[in-house]
């Protein structure tokens, strides 16, 4: 960036749940300050957000060239493990192939990509995971996550993978987060006439709040601006470990209804899915980046408007 000019961030994907934090966080922190941020999304480009279809590698270039930003975030994916089970070659096209053109063009215009990726590169046997621990990935999401970071990483040297373990925030479908998609199941257990509910008590979770992520990506790129790129692996992690049977405990307490749920303790997902993948956060927490939203806190702000939820 040349002296006068604006900072300007490429943010892909700021139409899902994890996007559209990013984008509320650097528009309130950054709108004062000279950055400029431009979002994209697919299905739900509207005034806000440009069109931009990842798998339409032209316009990818295209767009890339035109903007010419300092700065790309990458929150577009294929995340649900089971569409990426039963369709791999979408997860590639997306996690892999897109990531891919998008590096090799980032390289070129001499930009910054951070590119998010996720605790599942993981086999979850051995918690803690530090950055450079050694990916294991038990499903084709992993895999395909994984397979993108090192396009990534090949590719652009420079480049960022920020890792996480499960997301919620602020949603619009009760499905966009496997945190709040539990709800429903929740609140029919009450009903007497309705069977309990079966909640999986085997895996562990660390549940992690998308606005504080979009904090910590904020203060990744103020590091970049000032010229203290980050490069290489990062992870970022929420620091309660919680089972679903835990998290749908706090909820059924936040809505103050009488569940009735049952713990399972042995895997029950048709796509294999780690046991416990905890992501050590130290690396950002020593370049003092960072905040955590405590669960209870956050999921009662999340569901405050219960029942007047946009229904799946
Ligand atoms: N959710 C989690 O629990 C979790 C956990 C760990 C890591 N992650 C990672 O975090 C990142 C964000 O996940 P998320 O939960 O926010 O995902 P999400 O809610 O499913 O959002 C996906 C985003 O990708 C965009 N997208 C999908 N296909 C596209 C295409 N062909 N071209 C362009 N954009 C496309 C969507 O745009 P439209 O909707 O407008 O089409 C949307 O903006 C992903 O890298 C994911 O792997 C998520």
């Amino acid at each position: 960036m040349r002296a006068g000019e604006r900072f300007t961030v490429a943010l892909i994907g700021a139409s899902g749940l994890l996007g559209r934090a990013i984008a509320g966080e650097l528009a309130s922190a950054l709108g004062a300050k000279d950055w400029r941020v431009v979002q994209t999304a697919r299905g739900r480009a509207d005034a806000r957000r440009v069109k931009l279809d990842l798998l339409d590698h032209d316009a990818v270039r295209a767009f890339l060239r035109e903007l010419a930003p300092d700065a790309i975030v990458v929150a577009a994916a294929e995340r649900r493990p089971d569409v990426c089970e039963n369709d791999p070659a979408l997860a590639r096209a997306l996690n892999v192939d897109a990531l891919s053109v998008i590096a090799a063009e980032a390289r070129m215009l001499g930009a910054w990509v951070l590119s998010i990726s996720t605790d599942y590169v993981f086999d979850g046997a051995a918690p803690p995971y530090f950055p450079d621990a050694t990916p294991a990935p038990l499903n084709a999401y992993g895999q395909s996550k994984l397979d993108g970071e090192r396009a990534l990483l090949a590719s652009d040297p420079a480049a960022c993978v920020l890792r996480l373990p499960l997301l919620y925030g602020p949603f619009t479908d009760w499905n966009e987060s496997a945190v709040t998609s539990l709800t429903p199941a929740i609140v029919r257990s009450a009903d007497p006439a309705n069977p309990p509910a079966p909640m999986d008590a085997w895996a562990t979770r660390y549940p992690t709040l998308t606005c504080d992520v979009a904090a910590v990506i904020r203060g990744m790129l103020e590091h970049h601006a000032k010229g203290a790129t980050i490069s290489g692996i990062t992870h970022w992690s929420g620091d309660e470990p919680m089972t679903k049977f835990d998290i749908a405990r706090r909820i059924a307490r936040v809505l103050n209804v009488d569940a009735k749920l049952v713990a399972q303790h042995t895997p029950t997902d048709a796509t294999p899915r780690p046991r416990d993948c905890h992501l050590d956060s130290g690396r950002l927490e020593t370049l003092g980046i960072g905040r955590r939203t405590a669960f209870d806190i956050a999921i009662a702000g999340l569901l405050a408007n219960y029942p007047d939820v946009p229904d799946q």
